[in-house]
């Protein structure tokens, strides 16, 4: 008997698909491309991902203890809870729905010398003769031998030379990518030549196109990952390539697609065609790299922590479902180990780490924080498991940075100022505000250096009534700071930061400093010894330095010492598309950095716990 198809249609934007009955309306959202919260990939653990049944039959289990009496009434349930039994009409709220965020594509400056991996040659050869009989490649080789040495060609291409070689009196265009003929085009085409440098994030994902003769950016496209619907970490998402059927087919088709809907939108906006495309490089995180290529990353999240592979691969971008040229290439930087992946590699090579003089410390904080400490003599890298607490999840009002969230919070004795993306009424804090509300709230002592949020009647004579009055005992979440009042967000509901949003705080800020300090007592420096903080990332990029030293986040060194260096992930994705150098490079680089492990660092635990206190800042005004 064939099984049911049931039509579910999502307000307010309208998009239907068909599942079939059985199908939780959690995969159905996926399916309609529509995005929603969920921390814990779909497992019923954390509440995320509440919807509204406006009709439709279903079947349901489970939801009641993340909802309260008022949501119940309106027919909310868990989307990962809820299997579709009948046609259906859902609707998302606000407070379920994981905007597109504000995504950095910025990044370094970075003056390099081209010599892109893929050439293109223009060659007239001479008309074979009977005195010249020499065969059509045999021609192409000869007219390449300063290039390359008899370079290989597919057989597809081989079958199509005869034709192309007389259609234009034996000239052509080669398109030579290392050893490998990988495109034969008729007339003169080598002045263009386009090639696509990836960051692909756990969070997002960004395409440069590239004109690799001259190496200018013609055109820049991001998504946030669609993965994310499987989990916002990388452990979540290892967790569903072994739980699931076809669990890790799910995930590399996600990020496939995405990245091809990138190519669609640079092809489009420089105006070419994605035939004319014949390389892409990659970087990413290791789970990422894994993910993108369809390996297993299952042994990366079990001790002793191993991927696949480290080193750089090629491969065919068909071979993995990317629609480039049908003979391009994909160039997947090298990662250094563990959870230290491409992303560390291309920040080491972007900051030029690898060769400075001065002790740098870089930081990119994401929902993993990539630590790296060193200079030209040697350097040390390590992953801490941050959560994803900075981008806005498992915070009671957190959202992302994208449009109605506050992103910057001041105190001052008259008011509580606050800024939001787009200028748009709050509808929640993104980490950066996160931050901000901490350090404004720890300078007045209304959080104390263990985390403690002070209730009113604690908190110090000093601090002006109306602050004090925004500290409430809150029936669910007790004791709280109203941020925004219900009467001025979107929602009509209070933005608050609770005790346990401090809390969640601490372990995240705990993690990436306890990593700080230990790579400065792997190398035996102090904060003295470092002469410069480089913070990457988007995270990194907004937060504000001195707000982020109050917390704790950031080490208490002078702020002229701190730089934000911008999407330097991006950058190296770049400099590895647009230089062969380059490419050797961070060969190199993931080769000789040190990876520390830090599950296994004895001190890890104290060296955390000790982290998690907030400090006085000296170094602040
Ligand atoms: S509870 Fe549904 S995604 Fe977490």
């Amino acid at each position: 008997m064939a099984e049911k198809r049931c039509k579910v249609t999502f307000e307010p934007e309208g998009r239907s698909v068909y599942v079939l009955s059985g199908t939780t309306l959690y995969e159905a959202t996926g399916e309609a491309g529509i995005i929603i919260k969920s921390e814990c990939g779909g497992a019923g653990t954390c509440g995320n991902c509440k919807v509204v049944v406006i009709s439709g039959d279903f079947e349901e289990s489970g939801s009641d203890r993340f909802l309260n009496e008022k949501e119940m009434k309106a027919g909310a349930v868990l989307a990962c809870r809820t299997k579709v039994k009948s046609d259906m009409m859902i609707e998302i709220p606000l407070s379920s729905r994981l905007f597109e965020q504000k995504i950095l594509t910025e990044g370094l400056d970075t003056h390099l010398k081209l010599s892109p991996n893929v050439q293109k040659i223009y060659l007239t050869v001479e008309k074979p003769t009977l005195e010249d009989p020499r065969s059509d490649l045999d021609r192409i080789w000869d007219g390449l031998k300063n290039i390359s040495s008899d370079p290989q060609v597919p057989i597809d291409i081989l079958r199509r030379l005869p034709e192309k070689l007389r259609k234009d009196d034996y000239s052509v265009t080669i398109v030579l990518n290392a050893d490998e003929i990988v495109g034969i085009e008729t007339g003169d085409k080598s002045a263009t030549n386009y090639g696509v440098a990836f960051d692909i994030g756990t969070t997002t994902v960004v395409g440069y196109l590239h004109e690799l003769n001259t190496g200018k950016q013609l055109s820049v496209a991001s998504r946030t990952n669609p993965q994310t619907s499987y989990g916002d970490d990388v452990i979540t998402r290892i967790n569903h390539t072994n739980t699931a059927k076809d669990g890790l087919n799910d995930l590399h088709v996600r990020i496939i697609s995405c990245m091809n809907e990138i190519i669609d939108e640079l092809a489009d906006d420089a105006g070419i065609e994605t035939k004319f495309i014949y390389e892409i490089t990659t970087t990413g995180n290791t789970t990422m790299n894994h993910l993108f290529l369809k390996l297993n990353p299952k042994y990366i999240a079990l001790n002793p922590y191993v991927g696949v592979m480290r080193s750089n691969i090629d491969v065919r971008a068909k071979e993995i479902g990317i629609n480039i040229n049908r003979y391009g290439k994909v160039h997947s930087m090298p990662s250094i180990a563990g959870f230290v992946g491409g992303d560390t590699v291309a920040v080491i090579l972007a900051s030029e780490m690898h060769k400075s003089d001065k002790l740098q410390f870089a930081i990119d904080i994401g929902t993993n924080g990539e630590l790296v400490m060193g200079n030209r003599d040697r350097i040390v890298a390590c992953s801490t498991a941050a959560g994803p607490a900075f981008e806005g999840a498992r915070i009671t009002h957190g959202m992302r940075a994208s449009d109605g969230a506050i992103e910057k919070v001041i105190i001052t004795d008259e008011d509580v100022e606050i800024n939001t993306i787009g200028g748009a009424k709050p509808i929640g804090m993104c980490g950066t505000a996160l931050i901000d509300s901490i350090a404004e709230l720890r300078k007045r002592n209304i959080i104390t250096t263990t985390g403690k949020m002070l209730k009113r009647d604690e908190i110090p004579d000093t601090v002006p009534d109306f602050i004090r009055e925004r500290v409430i005992d809150h029936e669910k979440y007790r004791t709280s700071f109203i941020l925004v009042p219900g009467s001025k967000s979107q929602t009509g509901n209070d933005i608050l930061i609770t005790q346990k949003d401090v809390r969640e705080t601490q372990l995240a800020k705990g993690a990436i400093f306890a990593g700080y300090q230990i790579l400065k007592s792997i190398l035996c420096v102090t904060d003295d010894d470092i002469q410069e903080v480089l913070l990457a990332g988007a995270f990194g990029n907004y937060i504000r330095k001195e707000q982020a030293k109050w917390t704790g986040l950031l080490p208490d060194i002078p702020s002229e010492k701190i730089q934000f260096i911008g999407n330097a992930a991006g950058t190296g994705a770049k400099m590895v598309l647009l230089s062969k150098e380059l490419r050797a490079e961070a060969a190199e680089i993931s080769r000789n950095t040190e990876y520390i492990e830090l599950a296994v660092s004895l001190d890890f635990q104290k060296v955390f716990t000790d982290s998690m206190f907030f400090p006085e800042c000296l170094t602040c005004e």
